[in-house]
């Protein structure tokens, strides 16, 4: 027992046989800098605990190593060690195939790039040439449907919003925070036809809607729930849905789609 213990303790510190001294320095970095070796995992934070499950997979001497997102959930700091490290592991002749989200990291790692979307193999080849493909964009970014482009608006001669640019992609949630009287109610009021632009433009699904009158934007497929309750009070609540699925493009669907929106509150 005290034997097999002796052995597992090398082998988590490192490979059976003798090393070089470069190989052994090589090693010794590789390894999670943990305070102690007899410390728990519990013990160690988030960074040194990915480190050792890396260092535990490197101890059986594999000759592919496959990484699963090890670096979701560290900092900048820790994300540039990681790369560091791998670059290391990698330096000494492993073979590996990571998955990964830090884009950082894939740049500065990767011989060459596999896309997969939706079970479906979608571009591979050197990272510059993958990550300018316009189905890779698509996939990862969705497609451009709202461009806000540095609008104005104006309440008569007061200015409440200057310089505003925005980009939204399909997909996309997008928080606009800021503090009371910041112009948040001004640029969602805006996008939604509301509000005039005095200057700039409003772009969806490539058209330029900033001129259009504002039942337009509905029709275009922009809703807005305002700021304060505006419910038809004297209608019932079915009647207030019917109203709601008035635009054109959705009459035609009308009792598919409140179907579906009644489904969505019913607990
Ligand atoms: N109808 C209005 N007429 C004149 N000024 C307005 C009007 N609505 C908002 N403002 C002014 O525009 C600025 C942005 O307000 P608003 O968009 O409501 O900010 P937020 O929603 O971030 O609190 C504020 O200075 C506010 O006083
Ligand atoms: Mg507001």
């Amino acid at each position: 027992m005290k034997l097999e213990m002796k052995q597992a303790r090398r082998n988590l510190c490192w490979p059976r046989q003798r090393l070089s001294f470069s190989r052994r320095q090589q090693a010794r970095r590789s390894r999670p800098r943990s305070r102690s070796a007899s410390a728990a995992p519990s013990e160690l934070n988030l960074h040194e605990r990915k480190f050792l499950e890396l260092a535990r997979a490197l101890a059986a001497r594999p000759r592919l190593v496959l990484l699963d997102e090890v670096l979701s959930g560290l900092t900048p700091a820790e994300v540039n060690d990681a790369i560091g490290l791998i670059r290391r592991i990698r330096d000494r002749g492993a073979t590996i195939v990571f998955v990964e989200h830090v884009m950082r990291a894939v740049m500065a790692l990767a011989d060459r790039v596999a896309v997969l979307n939706y079970g479906k193999l979608i571009a591979e080849g050197p990272c510059e040439a993958v990550m300018k493909d316009p189905e890779v964009v698509r996939a990862y970014l969705g497609t451009l449907m709202l461009e806000v482009v540095d609008i104005k608006v104006n309440y008569g001669a007061a200015p409440a919003l200057w310089g505003v640019s925005l980009q939204v992609h399909s997909g996309d949630l997008v928080c606009v925070v800021g503090p009371n009287g910041a112009g948040k109610t001004t640029l969602i009021n805006t996008i939604a036809g509301l509000q005039a632009v005095t200057a700039g433009a409003l772009r969806f699904n490539g058209r330029d809607i900033s001129r259009l009158a504002s039942h337009r934007f509905c029709a275009a497929g922009i809703a807005i729930v305002p700021e304060g309750r505006r419910l038809f009070t004297a209608m019932s609540v079915a009647d207030n849905l019917t109203l709601g699925s008035f635009v054109p493009m959705a009459r035609a669907h009308r009792a598919a789609t409140l179907e579906q929106v009644l489904g969505l509150f019913r607990c």
